[in-house]
């Protein structure tokens, strides 16, 4: 038994999508959750800035007497070394090996599909970990940058209809040629893509199964300290949250990522100390 927070980052507050699972897998877990709100986005930006930042959020974290860390993040799950990882004191989980796992179960033809940031597709992380997961797996896989601008403009599944439109013409660009591989499983393999999952499904079709990479994690975290003896023993835990710039709309937006869980007030701190 261990009471001490789950800690959790994001580069801003997508990452949030994966507190929301939390929240419903392990209700009685103590979260801390920084999101990089003052220097998102990670996803266009190079390895070692990427890097640097993750091990300063790593470091926050740490500081906040956290028991073990998630990276809800699909570029830095993408970027951060496991031989890193397996040297800090708490336990580490990425989303990108949760998802990867998830998506191998599901595949019944061996071709996926995987979107993400640009730094997330140009690690190849997830054709790396499906391609040993899954022999002969066919993957098909494509960066998508305008996902999270119209996600962080509220342009997603049930939003106005003249919003989903424009989302919807997006979807079709970018997809088109991960539709016409015939892939039966697609990896929505950055933190904003579970926001538009409506739309993104009804492109492409009801026979391919989407995989969330925040809801994978859960999973694999509540494992993971159910093995490891470190389940909280109370029946409601809190959330904190964390930011790097200023918290003013932290309510509004984070809401969006949160869905039922709401937010709450939110504490700035300066990232640049760690
Ligand atoms: N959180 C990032 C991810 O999941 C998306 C936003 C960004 O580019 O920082 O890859």
């Amino acid at each position: 038994m261990d009471n001490r927070p789950i800690g959790v980052f994001d580069s801003g507050l997508g990452g949030l999508t994966g507190v929301r699972e939390l929240r419903k897998q392990l209700p009685g877990e103590d979260i801390v959750y920084f999101g990089d709100t003052g220097r998102v986005p990670y996803g266009s930006r190079s390895h070692e800035t990427i890097l640097q930042y993750a091990r300063q959020d790593i470091a926050f974290l740490l500081s906040q007497n956290v028991k073990c860390i998630m990276a809800a993040c699909g570029t830095v799950s993408s970027t951060y070394p496991a031989e890193e990882a397996a040297q800090l004191p708490v336990p580490y989980l990425g989303v990108v090996t949760a998802a990867a796992r998830r998506a191998a179960r599901a595949t019944r033809s061996r071709k996926i599909g995987v979107i993400g940031t640009a730094a997330t597709i140009r690690s190849h992380s997830y054709e790396q970990l499906l391609r040993r997961l899954v022999p002969g797996a066919e993957i098909t896989a494509r960066p998508c940058p305008l996902f999270v601008p119209l996600v962080e403009s509220g342009y997603v599944d049930g939003s106005a209809p003249d919003r989903q439109q424009v989302t919807r013409l997006v979807i079709a660009q970018y997809l088109e040629e991960i539709r016409a591989a015939g892939v039966d499983t697609l990896v929505l393999g950055c933190t904003h893509y579970p926001l538009l999952a409506g739309m993104i499904g009804e492109y492409m079709g009801p026979s391919v199964t989407l995989i969330d990479p925040g809801s994978a994690a859960a999973d694999d975290l509540s494992q993971l300290l159910s093995s490891k003896g470190l389940r909280a023993n109370r029946t409601q835990g809190t959330t904190h949250f964390f930011v790097s710039d200023v918290p003013d709309s932290f309510v509004q937006t984070a809401d969006l990522f949160l869905g039922e869980y709401r937010g709450g007030t939110a504490e700035q701190i300066c990232i640049d100390k760690y």
